[in-house]
């Protein structure tokens, strides 16, 4: 939906473009990607596009020249390159919480001009950079010293879902850029075996926590941090002098109270603003366990890479843009070929939780059943994330992929160079990751199984029947500027999805029953009484049997 076109307004102009795509699907039938290449021997170079250091070709999804020419259509009629425009100006395009969506602002340069309410927003965030990165300049040297005068040799970031994912995420992406001598940990989980895990080895006098959370309200978190100020104050070496939490605790949020009240002086505060959505805002303040670990040169050219695909989002057209094609393919893979997971498999190690990270960024933004205005949505929203690097993945799921009943498509992510030169791993790591999407696509017919001999009856066993669709997405090198290139290629993707569904992607109501009817049960586990339970016969006999059983 454009910013001024009402939601009923695009769904008019893109319902015939729905309509032509639903024919073209049927009349076309089943595509053989065999055929396809066949008839083109240029199709491999043709459908591939390029931007921000990131080659994508996605000759191997089931697309014709007439698919690709109707999704862009539909782009277009679904008003994408308004709405990204009216993302970029810093209009309200997040209407269920009337906020603007600016996590592009982040990754502005100092000179740009991007106002919210007619405030420029760059000088602020060029501030708390600048800000965090004395601060992390500080943590590195060893000139920010403990309570007891002990340089930082372990930060702990405490946060959760976007202030948790994209740190603990990038951290690990860049970890050949860290500096090695301070150690990072990310504790998330209310479970108390996180923290546990996450601290035993550790000496709080060398300990630095990061309280990371937007709201400063989140129970995880929250308890968590207290949790870890506990931790510290207990140990022999501070005594329980409250001072020492000055030394040891910084937040990271856009809630000065609370912060305050949990006793984190605001000055070791770094600070964001309501629009920078939780999972948008790894490039925010909420990095800075990441700048500590990779210093705050590497953490801007991070930034720079995050603007290098922001421009080319804003300025290339519709039919050579990473992100508008991410999109529209996987728009037509879900609502038009009924495959409802898309597979993330980067083939690199350093890109472990690349996929986790993926996964809050896309089903928390467009898992959504109401349109704009409220309406019901008229096609089906969201695409489940999963996956694991290669070659891992291919000794566990892969064989569902080849030969299941289901279909599943891929994005394959792999590097021309590699960030630890051993004998052929590398070699080898891409050979696979080659390989296993000319198998999805081309699978091999029985014929061809027959013409190598061997057991006739293990034949129909052996056939891969191909045409699973896949992307392959290519850089030269993981740097702190293609980390985040490749991160902004998938907001935006996610973003032009939740475009053309006409969707709220900035909103997150769906995860809020679950904490209201936590906060409701937590008293009934923690009374010492038996209580009042009324909830249905199952949640109540799975409350009781808790109680009966807890303690052993
Ligand atoms: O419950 C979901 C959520 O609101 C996410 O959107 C967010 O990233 C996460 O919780 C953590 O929120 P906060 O940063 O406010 O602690």
């Amino acid at each position: 939906m454009s910013s001024t076109s009402s939601v009923s307004d695009t769904a008019a102009a893109t319902a015939p473009i729905w309509a032509e795509l639903q024919r073209h699907r049927d009349e076309q039938g089943q595509l053989d990607l065999r055929r396809l290449f066949a008839e083109d021997p240029g199709r491999g170079e043709r459908l591939a596009a390029e931007g921000a250091g990131l080659y994508l070709d996605y000759s191997k999804q089931l697309v014709t020249d007439e698919t690709l020419s109707l999704l862009l259509s539909l782009a277009e009629a679904a008003g994408v390159e308004e709405r990204r425009d009216a993302m970029f100006a810093g209009e309200k395009i997040n209407v269920s919480e009337g906020r603007a969506v600016l996590h592009t602002a982040l990754r502005a340069p100092r000179d740009a001009v991007i106002e919210v309410d007619g405030e420029n927003v760059v000088p602020q965030v060029h501030a708390v950079l600048d800000k965090m990165g004395a601060f992390s300049e500080r943590v590195r040297s060893g000139d920010w010293k403990g309570h007891t005068g002990k340089p930082i040799r372990a930060v702990v970031n405490i946060g959760i879902g976007g202030s948790d994912l994209g740190p603990a995420m990038a951290t690990l992406a860049l970890a050949h850029y860290a500096q090695r001598d301070i150690v990072s940990r990310f504790v998330s989980n209310v479970d108390g075996n996180d923290f546990a895990e996450a601290t035993r080895d550790l000496d709080p006098e060398e300990t630095l926590f990061i309280v990371a959370s937007k709201t400063f309200t989140t129970l995880e978190t929250l308890t968590n941090a207290h949790t870890a100020r506990d931790w510290l104050l207990s140990s022999p070496a501070f005594g329980g002098d409250e001072s020492a939490v000055a030394k040891h605790f910084v937040a990271v949020s856009t809630n000065a109270a609370e912060v305050s009240r949990f006793g984190i002086d605001t000055d070791n505060m770094f600070e964001f603003w309501d629009w920078v959505g939780g999972r948008y805002s790894y490039p925010s303040a909420i990095g800075l366990s990441l700048m500590i670990a990779i210093g705050p040169q590497q953490f801007r050219e991070m930034l720079a890479g995050f603007h290098a695909l922001d421009e080319h989002f804003r300025s290339a057209p519709l039919a050579e843009n990473l992100p508008v094609l991410m999109g529209l393919v996987g728009i037509w893979n879900s609502d038009l070929l009924g495959h409802e997971t898309v597979a993330v498999l980067p083939y690199d190690q350093y890109l472990k939780r690349f996929t986790a990270y993926l996964q809050q960024l896309e089903m928390e933004s467009n898992g959504k059943h109401v349109r704009l205005d409220g309406s019901p949505v008229e096609h089906g929203t969201g695409t489940i994330v999963w996956g694991e690097p290669g070659t891992n993945g291919q000794h566990a799921f892969y064989q569902l992929m080849h030969q299941g009943t289901k279909v599943v498509p891929g994005d394959f992510i792999g590097f021309n160079q590699t960030l630890n030169e051993l004998g052929r791993h590398h070699d080898l790591l891409m050979a696979n990751l080659f390989a296993q999407t000319e198998a999805l696509a081309f699978g091999r017919t029985p014929e061809e199984i027959e013409a190598e001999g061997g057991d006739p009856a293990q034949v129909p066993h052996r056939v891969t029947k191909g045409n699973r669709p896949t992307s392959t997405i290519l850089a030269d090198r993981l740097t702190p500027h293609t980390l985040g290139a490749l991160v902004a290629l998938y907001e935006h993707k996610v973003f032009v999805q939740g475009t053309i569904w006409q969707i709220d992607s900035f909103d997150q109501w769906g995860v809020e029953l679950g904490k209201k009817l936590a906060n409701a049960i937590i008293p009934e586990l923690e009374s010492a009484d038996d209580p009042h339970l009324a909830h249905d016969s199952s949640t109540n006999a799975l409350i009781r049997r808790y109680r009966a059983r807890r303690s052993g």
